[in-house]
């Protein structure tokens, strides 16, 4: 980015020269050459409608648990630090976007309430799983998301209930320069002893299924309809498939997983092989589940 950055940007509280590594699940990636945090909505909402005032391409990044950045990013990167307080009003459950996901369903489950225990093992913010209707074992966030609150790309202020549409398998509408900001579940009245188990049952699964030792990214793949990515990749045979230190996990074929020293292009030639052989060998084209940010 050559162009200076209007004073009023400038006063978001910001840093510079972060490595994507230290800002990723995955640990790959260039540097983030603005990284704009927030800590009120207001400061939140300057940043948006200076951007849109000057017409400044941007980004919003969460925990980076869904991300592969291939390359330096030169836009302002918005990351929220808002102070993460979560309200409990009876079976209301309000927090900002800001806030762990997995911190989350535990403070749900600290409170008695039933219905977060399937965010249990999905790492990253609430921003960023609302914005990728994050879920897991058979649940998904727009099942108990009953309001949220997010900035438009020109900076307003939009607080609603969900509608029909807004919200699909690993998709939600919120892009495109949308920001969530915070989000209220519904939740239920449980056993504080029947949710720990259930927790403890899911992790469980996770640990016997999942490469949690190794930094990924989650699935890479998104299930084509009525099909598993990581059974098609695992019998084309691509299990421990390797380009440098980026490898399609033993353990599940739909992560791929950093040994240490991968780089954001491993990956990415990686992501292109696995997509080229499940194609040949079962006519079926994957679609990546991960952002990929390309500077
Ligand atoms: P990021 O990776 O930071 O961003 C993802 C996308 O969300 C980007 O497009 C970003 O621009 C956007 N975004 C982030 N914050 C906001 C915001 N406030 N407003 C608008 N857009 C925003 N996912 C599942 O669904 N189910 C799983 O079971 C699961 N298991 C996982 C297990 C592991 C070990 C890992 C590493 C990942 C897993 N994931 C899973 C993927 C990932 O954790 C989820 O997609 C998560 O919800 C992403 O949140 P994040 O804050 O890290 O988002
Ligand atoms: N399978 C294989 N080989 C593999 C991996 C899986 O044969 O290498 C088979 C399994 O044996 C099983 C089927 O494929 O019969 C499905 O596997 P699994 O139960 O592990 O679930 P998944 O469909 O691969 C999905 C989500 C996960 C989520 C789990 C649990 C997607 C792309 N993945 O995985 O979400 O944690 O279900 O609900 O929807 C994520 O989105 O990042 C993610 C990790």
């Amino acid at each position: 980015m050559t162009r200076p950055l209007p004073d009023d940007l400038l006063k978001v509280p910001h840093r510079r020269e972060v490595p994507f590594a230290r800002l990723t699940t995955l640990g790959v990636g260039g540097l983030c050459r603005w990284l704009f945090e927030p800590t009120t909505e207001v400061e939140a909402q300057a940043f948006v409608r200076a951007c849109a005032r000057e017409g400044l391409p941007w980004r919003v990044l969460g925990g980076g648990s869904n991300l592969v950045v291939l390359g330096d990013i030169d836009v302002p990167v918005l990351r929220l630090a808002l102070p993460k307080v979560v309200q409990v009003d009876g079976r209301r459950l309000t927090a900002p976007a800001s806030h762990g996901h997995i911190a989350l369903a535990e403070a749900a489950a600290a409170a008695g309430l039933s219905g977060l225990e399937f965010a249990s093992g999905i790492p990253g913010s609430l921003g960023g799983a609302i914005r990728m209707n994050a879920g897991a074992y058979g649940r998904e966030w727009v099942d108990v998301l009953t309001r949220y609150r997010f900035l438009t790309p020109e900076g307003e202020l939009v607080e609603k209930a969900p509608e029909p549409g807004e919200f699909k398998y690993r998709w939600s509408f919120l892009t495109g320069g949308r920001v969530v900001l915070s989000a209220t579940a519904q939740l239920a009245v449980g056993d504080p002893a029947a949710i720990r188990i259930q927790v403890a049952e899911y992790r469980a699964r996770r640990g016997t299924s999942q490469p949690l030792s190794k930094r990924n990214a989650g699935c890479i793949f998104k299930n084509p309809p009525g099909q598993s990515a990581g059974r098609l990749i695992d019998q084309a045979g691509l299990k421990g498939l390797r380009v440098g230190d980026a490898e399609v996990s033993p353990e599940h074929a739909n992560f791929l997983v950093n040994h240490g020293r991968a780089t954001a292009a491993e990956f990415a030639e990686l992501m292109d092989r696995v997509r080229a052989v499940v194609l040949e060998r079962w006519g079926v084209a994957l679609e990546p589940e991960v952002e990929i940010w390309r500077g």
